[in-house]
């Protein structure tokens, strides 16, 4: 592997070469985290879609495997593609595809069909169509087997939908243990509606409930994500989670696609949203991510109850394609641990990055540095060079709120030594909101709408510090503020020798 080209990711997944988009098939199952992800195995653009596979026993590093479920006909004459799915250990058998107490893994992911067709089941599919399959795996996800004999287990979306056959897809599969049942969720993209099916053996589905619309529906829903939670303080009281991508329409301030989520409760057959969890608009909605590169998140299998780790795809459907890397496209975001909170009358969720990462990133940056100021000076102060691929926790409060002091105070990484190339991380204490400025973070000419300033809202009070966790790689920023509860992720391209970084202290950013 060239862990060494310009913009590499050095410490987030991504494809030794290729596309790579929506994470796929999250699995923990025997000490092995499994990330298969929507992938094409011709070319650094979308197409083909095929389900690309690695595995890691950690969570941070990765092992590229061979392509798990590679398009059919491809590469001459490609029928059939594998969009993006969910993969579960059916440690029952539930299935039948055991043999031998082998334990199978299997797969439920999109059929895309480009052509009209006959399928081996016997069933016909339209030109354009999306219906659901499975397939299984008894080599810990090496190679699979295709559930021919019945494929697609969901054929057609439900009769007052049937006109939605070209968008119905992304089925996010997991056990319910109060029902004993299978769950999936999949989406009617766009309707904006989620359908939610239970199953006793994973091949035969009956439609239980749906929901949506709710909250932002610009352009379309896809890749529905659901789990339960514990709120924090209150570990008797637990919650259902559904987040959901949206394309274009994400968070006011970017453009492209973004993530929101709803807490809700369910008991096997239908989500119902907390009133609190419902806001109606672009705006307000409860947006996982404020930045504009955080898509199709997900969440594994197979972890102890009440444990919720996510990963997302850390690009936008607006520029993805064109973003300037070879010979891949595309890295995962560091996969962070989901937990729930109650602020008032509304539970909200909160991620940190997953217990592994606090290790690897010292391991990547080899040193740590410690800095303590008592105030900072308006203006800018240089910070030692940090490099390319590092960790920062930044801890910072505002004396008091006299107008006469800085009401931004900001860090800026990737920082050209003449100071005119950086992307800049800060907290804007009079309208309270955690920003990512990336309009100067270099190359930023492949598409028009990617030099942009970011923000979400984190409240402060003056008597406790503001806390930034920051993921620096070659080509993105993650930053979580508080206990999580704001995060926001943005890719850079800036110049490989970059690596200064500075406080900056200022009235605002404009
Ligand atoms: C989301 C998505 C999914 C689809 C997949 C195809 O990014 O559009 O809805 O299954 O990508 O690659």
């Amino acid at each position: 592997l060239n862990y060494t080209e310009p913009y590499r990711p050095q410490y987030h997944f991504s494809p030794a070469k290729n596309w790579m988009n929506d994470p796929n098939g999250l699995l923990y199952h025997n000490s092995t985290y499994h990330l298969f992800f929507q992938y094409n195995p011709a070319g650094i653009e979308w197409g083909n879609m095929s389900w690309g596979h690695a595995t890691s026993r950690d969570l941070t590093h990765w092992d590229e495997r061979p392509v798990a479920l590679l398009a059919r006909g491809y590469p001459e004459n490609v029928t059939k593609m594998y969009f993006t799915g969910s993969a579960v250990a059916d440690v029952n058998n539930t299935s039948g595809f055991g043999v031998e107490g082998k334990i199978p893994l299997v797969a439920m992911y999109t059929s895309s069909y480009p052509i009209s067709q006959e399928l081996p089941s016997g069933k016909y599919v339209r030109a354009e169509q999306q219906s659901q399959s499975i397939a299984y795996s008894l080599d810990e996800g090496e190679t699979w087997t295709r559930y021919d004999a019945e494929n697609p287990v969901i054929h057609n979306p439900p009769s007052p939908y049937a006109a939605e056959f070209e968008n119905f897809r992304d089925p996010f599969v997991f056990w319910h243990g109060d029902t004993q049942k299978w769950i999936s969720v999949t989406v009617l993209a766009s309707l904006h509606k989620i359908l939610i099916w239970s199953s006793d053996n994973l091949k035969e589905w009956s439609l239980a409930s749906e929901f949506g619309p709710y909250n932002a529906v610009g352009g379309v829903w896809e890749c529905p994500n659901m789990f339960e939670l514990p709120i924090k303080g209150d570990p008797s009281a637990k919650k259902w989670v559904i987040v959901l991508g949206l394309n274009p329409g994400g968070p006011p301030g970017t453009v492209g696609s973004g993530t929101q989520y709803f807490i809700g409760d369910f008991k096997g057959t239908t989500f119902k949203p907390d009133s609190a969890s419902i806001h109606p608009g672009n705006n307000s909605a409860n947006w996982m991510d404020w930045g504009p590169d955080f898509y199709a998140a997900t969440s594994y299998n197979g972890l102890p109850d009440g444990d919720v780790v996510q990963i997302a795809w850390m690009n936008n459907w607006q520029y993805g394609e064109v973003i300037p890397t070879s010979a891949w496209r595309s890295a995962m975001s560091v996969p962070c641990q989901l937990s729930l909170k109650k602020v008032e009358k509304e539970v909200i969720l909160l991620q940190q990055p997953q217990q592994n990462w606090r290790r690897v990133v010292n391991l990547v940056n080899h040193q740590t540095f410690k800095h303590s100021w008592k105030s900072v000076p308006k203006g800018s102060t240089r910070l030692e060079p940090p490099g390319r691929a590092f960790n920062i926790d930044l801890s910072f409060s505002d004396h008091d709120y006299d107008d006469s002091l800085a009401s931004t105070f900001a860090i800026a990484v990737r920082t050209s030594s003449d100071l005119k190339q950086e992307a800049l991380i800060g907290y804007n204490f009079t309208s309270k909101e955690v920003f990512m400025d990336r309009r100067n973070s270099r190359d930023v000419s492949f598409d028009k709408t990617f030099a942009s300033l970011y923000h979400g809202s984190l409240p402060s009070r003056a008597d406790k510090p503001i806390n930034l966790q920051i993921f620096v790689d070659w080509s993105s920023v993650e930053v979580l503020g508080g206990e999580g509860e704001v995060s926001l992720t943005a890719q850079i391209f800036p110049e490989g020798n970059s690596t200064e970084a500075r406080l900056v202290s200022i009235d605002r950013v404009t």
